[in-house]
């Protein structure tokens, strides 16, 4: 936030430290302190200690002491280390709210990112097209847009990608399953979602293969022998693999667009693998890699780790792949960093990743990061997938937005169906996302269903609902548009300097959820206004307030209380609604 209130606080501490100290600190940075009654503002003076050869307390002390409080800066109170400010109430909200309405969605965004023009490419989802999406691919996929919608606020070329594992083994047994018992059939002639489709031929596949221990055997011979065709480009072979890729294309790209996923680049393993065997025999020739005796190709790292690059047959493996799309990326993107975002059991792999591209020597190795995320558990009970194992995640959008119609139905049972349907995706798949990104990426998850579509608590619809009761209010009026001739010195209810407190916070809170790859930081954030908002909607009126003056200030803050409620929601990838 630009506040000339913020500058004005520093240059005032400044001057104080150069009176008593005769120096001039560099880098003073503000803070909040911990609740409104002690302040507005404060700074810390642990890090002045060293410079100014005093303990922080007493400087903090010498400081409050020699600034002397005025109509802006009221009061200077030294609290421990800490210098707590208290400004003029009724400049601070002008300031503030002057600056919500001028920027408007733009409002929080850092223009001072450090390096304005990194390109950061983001790797998110990478599913494999032999089954359909999971409840662990929502969480990848909805983490990977919030982190790509915040770090793109604060300035950041995003280039959001996709790496699709499209062959290999796995690929093939839904392939062999589908040839040798599907009848021709098709997603459309089954009616089916392609990617549900395809799945239930991988299914098959096992049952069949775990039905008994020969034609288990049989048919594992038949697939091997199919990924050699497929790895010889055999046209037939090519021509199934290419079909029914394509049903599962057709079906993800329904799920993607339910959940709003985006993605700039789509990298296909099978694009891919052939780089990564390359790398492998370069660097088997540079004797970076070792040939084991069964003939295998092998990194050996410095902790004495074995890790298998090229199997004995000369067939690449997960890694391999990795090493080639990584090189692809660089090459094609020249991207400043990159991020890859998976579940938290492949922390070893990429940490292996990425110590083989350094030692590989590629000048770009130090440019590789891997943020995981923790396991989503539904709870016994709930939304039983088909199979039984992973919740599909199509069946919990379709059930999410269900329960969420049911909602909208008990409150408004005079809407349309097709309104009903319409707000009912815009809060199921809110809420949904909201449960996920509500706590850091590394913890682990109970999706509870109930909970994260109720209208209350820590939830994405009481957040959308929050925003909907103050576009409701703004929505009934005229007069909220301007600020020229708002009197905010009559705002002295604590509920509205709490929410003055919280928008002030919110470009700080945003900086921290890029800071630490954390967006439950915004959550936690637009939670806290929601909640202040509506004990402020309880006890102060607005529409209905005692005079027009009060009115028009109220007004003022809840529009600037929508702004910021819409920006946070936006950020974390989720829709606003007007009327729920
Ligand atoms: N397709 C992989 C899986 O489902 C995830 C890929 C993650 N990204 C990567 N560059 N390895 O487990």
């Amino acid at each position: 936030m630009r506040l000339m209130i913020k500058n004005l606080i520093i240059s005032r501490v400044e001057k104080a430290i150069n009176e008593i100290f005769g120096k001039k600190p560099v880098g003073l940075v503000l803070s909040y302190p911990p609740t409104v009654d002690l302040g507005d503002f404060a700074i810390e003076c642990f890090s002045l200690a060293k410079e100014l050869g005093e303990a922080p307390e007493k400087i903090a002390e010498k400081i409050a002491e020699e600034i002397v409080p005025d109509k802006i800066i009221e009061s200077v109170q030294a609290v421990g280390p800490y210098l707590n400010f208290k400004i003029n109430k009724t400049l601070l909200f002008k300031e503030v709210l002057e600056e919500i309405f001028s920027e408007k969605e733009n409002f929080g965004n850092l223009k001072a990112c450090p390096e304005p023009s990194r390109r950061i490419m983001v790797e998110y989802l990478s599913p494999n097209t032999n089954k359909p999406l999971h409840l662990g691919h929502i969480r990848n996929g909805v983490l990977g847009m919030a982190i790509s919608r915040l770090m793109e606020s604060a300035g950041y070329k995003i280039i959001k990608a996709n790496l699709i594992n499209d062959r290999g083994i796995h690929i093939c047994q839904s392939m062999l399953a589908w040839k040798k018992w599907g009848n021709a059939e098709t997603p459309e002639s089954a009616g089916a979602k392609g990617d549900h489709f395809v799945g239930q031929w991988y299914v098959r596949y096992h049952q069949e293969f775990n039905k008994n221990s020969e034609n288990g055997e049989a048919l594992e011979k038949e697939s091997r022998e199919m990924l050699q065709k497929w790895e010889a480009a055999d046209s037939e072979i090519i021509k199934l693999w290419k079909m029914m890729n394509k049903w599962v294309y057709q079906g993800f790209e329904e799920t993607y667009k339910e959940l709003g996923l985006e993605f700039d680049v789509l990298n296909y393993e099978s694009e891919t693998y052939k780089l990564g065997k390359e790398i492998v025999d370069e660097g088997l020739k540079n004797g970076v890699f070792v040939k084991t005796d069964d003939g295998a190709i092998i990194a050996e790292l410095e902790n004495g780790q074995k890790i298998t690059l090229l199997r004995r047959d000369g067939t690449s493996v997960y890694i391999t792949q990795d090493l080639g799309t990584a090189k692809l990326r660089f090459d094609n993107y020249r991207p400043d960093e990159l991020i890859y975002i998976t579940g938290i059991e492949q922390d070893f792999h990429f940490e292996n990743l990425f110590k083989i591209l350094k030692t590989l020597g590629f000048e770009w190795a130090n440019k590789l990061r891997h943020l995981s995320y923790g396991m989503v558990n539904l709870p016994e009970g709930k939304m039983k997938s088909r199979e039984g194992k992973v919740v599909d995640a199509d069946d919990l959008i379709a059930g999410m937005k269900k329960l969420a119609a049911e909602e909208i139905r008990k409150r408004h049972p005079e809407l349309s169906r097709e309104k009903i349907v319409e707000r009912a995706k815009k809060i199921g798949i809110g809420a949904i996302k909201f449960y996920l990104l509500r706590v850091k990426p590394n913890q682990e998850i109970n999706f509870n269903p109930e909970e994260s579509i109720s209208f209350d608590g820590f939830t994405g619809p009481y957040v959308q609902y929050a925003f909907a009761r103050a576009s409701g209010i703004i929505l009934r009026t005229s007069d909220v548009h301007r600020l020229e001739n708002v009197d905010f010195s009559v705002l002295v209810d604590g509920k509205e300097s709490i929410l003055l407190r919280y928008l002030i916070q919110f470009p700080a809170k945003i900086k921290s959820a890029i800071d630490g790859f954390n967006p439950a930081i915004v959550s936690e954030h637009i939670f806290e206004i929601a909640k202040a908002f509506n004990n402020f909607y309880t006890f102060c009126p607005v529409l209905a307030a005692e005079n027009e003056e009060l009115k028009k200030a109220r007004l003022a803050l809840v529009k600037a209380v929508a702004i910021v409620l819409k920006k946070g929601l936006n950020l974390l990838g989720i829709e606003d609604l007007e009327e729920m």
